[in-house]
């Protein structure tokens, strides 16, 4: 079977917590993804790129004079499938809900879109998120990310109005008011597909959200648990490893003391420019581990970077192999060698880098997506933390000039009691997740109801039987939707049909 992923494991931005370390932008360093080119209409990673004239804000209401201007509206990019497959006016949409970066680097990683579709005779939807990749407000990334004026439109309410719009508009061009339309996302992705599927209830009839931790707010789930299941990543391939990186964050620290420390760290580190604190290498480190975590994929993927299989076991098999005598920061460069230089031909490491242009989760992190993150004291083999509100705030206002809402997300979306709320009134929705991804600690892992289902792919699995785990998922769902749902039964039954056939 091809390389797949169960939809993008990734909610992209790391938030680091900001006491010891500052509040670092994303680091994402690498190339670009290779687009797979499929060979036959089955599962053939082929689309069209269109554009559509979107309206900056949903909610508000310009004056006839100042709706002519060039910035009420901006041009959101989307890809519609080229596979053929398609059932026509009434079949099926399959509509994924980009996600905070470029939106062909989704559609190129996203397997299991594209390999379903063809079995329910769906077309293929993938739309860009506003304030990313093509789709920039303004004419540009330069006056989008301008100033918190600019950005101000930047929210995961606008982004799903966004596809609210463009889904209504597409089915009316098409003529196809009465496909259903199932959306697809992963991480935060995932995250505004199940909210979006709540909100807008009649646009599309039910959602996949993988790896979607709409959870991670507030004190829904204890603030330390992303980074334990990091950190028990870790201990699960080799004790020695958790306990070196664990011994290493004092050691970085010390060493970072003045200009001579600096300049030491960066060169141990092979950094293209000298370091200005120790806390960026800091941060470095963290989102590479962090990364690796959502990516510890069995076999070799190049969604984030190029990696081996099991990149933990080696990262690990790198820090602990270097003989006797390895200072523990050059273990520690041995080991992130393996994630930010695994083809061996980086000249030096650029901190800043940020190839998938996902720069945008800084700002959404310091107005909606506040999710605390705390350091545990034993389990975690990060040096203690405890988020703190106040400094988190402080500098989101430093770096923006704009002040959190911490409250608004689950105001807005729910979160807390989620059991009891979305069994009495959500439907069709499947939460999948990989208990590795350390995401998953803010997922919904329990069944909640006979339509809004946990599948839960245990520790330690396999590829093949977590990408059986998700088409069965997606089988179930439409069973759910046939039996369980109100909305327009018959219309699912020649897919289902055609689809038990086919697999
Ligand atoms: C950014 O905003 C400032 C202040 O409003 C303005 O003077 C400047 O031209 C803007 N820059 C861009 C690239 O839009
Ligand atoms: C629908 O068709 C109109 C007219 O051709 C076009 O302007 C618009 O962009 C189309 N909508 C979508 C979502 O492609
Ligand atoms: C990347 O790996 C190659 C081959 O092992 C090595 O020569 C090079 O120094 C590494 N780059 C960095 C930045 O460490
Ligand atoms: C962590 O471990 C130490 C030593 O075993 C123990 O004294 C302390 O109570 C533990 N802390 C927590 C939060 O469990
Ligand atoms: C959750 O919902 C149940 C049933 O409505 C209610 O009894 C309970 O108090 C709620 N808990 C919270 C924390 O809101
Ligand atoms: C939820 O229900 C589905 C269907 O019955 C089942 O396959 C799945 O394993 C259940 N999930 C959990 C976490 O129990």
């Amino acid at each position: 079977m091809r390389p797949l992923r169960c939809l993008a494991v990734l909610l992209v931005l790391v938030l680091l917590p900001a006491a010891a370390w500052t509040l670092a932008p994303p680091r994402f360093p690498g190339p670009q993804p290779r687009a797979r080119q499929g060979t036959n209409g089955v599962g053939a990673y082929e689309y069209e790129t269109r554009y559509f004239r979107q309206r900056l804000d949903h909610f508000s209401f310009p004056g006839v004079g100042d709706e002519d201007e060039p910035a009420a509206f901006f041009q959101q990019r989307y890809l519609v499938g080229r596979g053929g497959g398609w059932a026509g006016p009434g079949g099926p949409i399959f509509f994924y809900c980009g996600n905070e970066g470029d939106i062909t680097w989704f559609a190129a990683n996203s397997g299991l879109v594209w390999e379903a579709a063809p079995r329910f005779a769906a077309l293929v939807v993938f739309a860009e998120h506003r304030y990313y990749g093509e789709s920039m407000p303004f004419g540009s990334k330069a006056k989008a990310y301008n100033n918190s004026k600019s950005l101000a439109y930047l929210t995961a309410e606008q982004a799903i109005a966004d596809f609210a719009v463009l889904l209504t508009d597409l089915k009316r061009n098409l003529s196809a008011e009465g496909s259903p339309v199932v959306l697809f996302g992963g991480s935060y992705g995932g995250m505004l597909a199940a909210w979006m599927r709540l909100k807008y209830p009649h646009v599309a009839v039910g959602a996949l959200a993988s790896s979607a931790p709409i959870l991670q707010f507030e004190d829904i789930v204890p603030s330390t648990i992303f980074y334990d299941l990091v950190s028990d990543d870790f201990k699960r391939e080799s004790l020695s490893c958790f306990h070196t990186i664990k011994d290493s964050w004092k050691v970085l620290d010390e060493q970072g003391n003045g200009q001579d420390g600096l300049m030491k760290l960066s060169k141990t580190f092979h950094l293209c420019q000298t370091l200005k604190t120790s806390g960026d290498l800091s941060d470095w480190l963290s989102s590479a581990y962090s990364y690796l975590a959502m990516v510890d994929y069995p076999i070799p993927s190049e969604f984030l970077m190029p990696l081996p299989a099991n990149p933990i076991k080696e990262v690990c098999r790198n820090i602990d192999s270097q003989p006797e005598g390895t200072s523990i920061l050059e273990r520690i460069y041995a080991g992130v060698n393996v994630y930010y230089n695994y083809t061996g031909t980086v000249g030096c490491f650029d901190l800043n880098d940020d190839p998938h242009g996902m720069g945008g989760w800084d700002w959404q992190a310091c107005t909606e997506m506040v999710m605390p993150m705390s350091y545990s004291e034993n389990r975690s083999m990060y040096p203690p933390y405890k988020f703190d509100y106040a400094s988190y705030a402080d500098s989101c206002i430093k770096s923006y000039g704009v002040r959190p809402r911490p409250r608004w997300i689950t105001t807005e979306f729910g979160g807390h009691n989620i059991t009891t709320v979305l069994e009495k009134f959500g439907s069709n929705i499947i939460f999948f997740n990989g208990l590795l991804d350390p995401w998953s600690g803010g997922g919904v892992l329990k069944n909640i109801s006979e339509s809004v289902i946990a599948i839960v792919a245990p520790l330690g699995t396999v590829l093949s039987p977590v990408y059986l785990q998700c088409l069965y998922a997606i089988h179930l769902y439409f069973l759910v939707l046939v039996t369980h749902n109100r909305i327009n039964q018959c219309l699912f039954s020649p897919y289902l049909m055609q689809s038990d056939t086919a697999s």
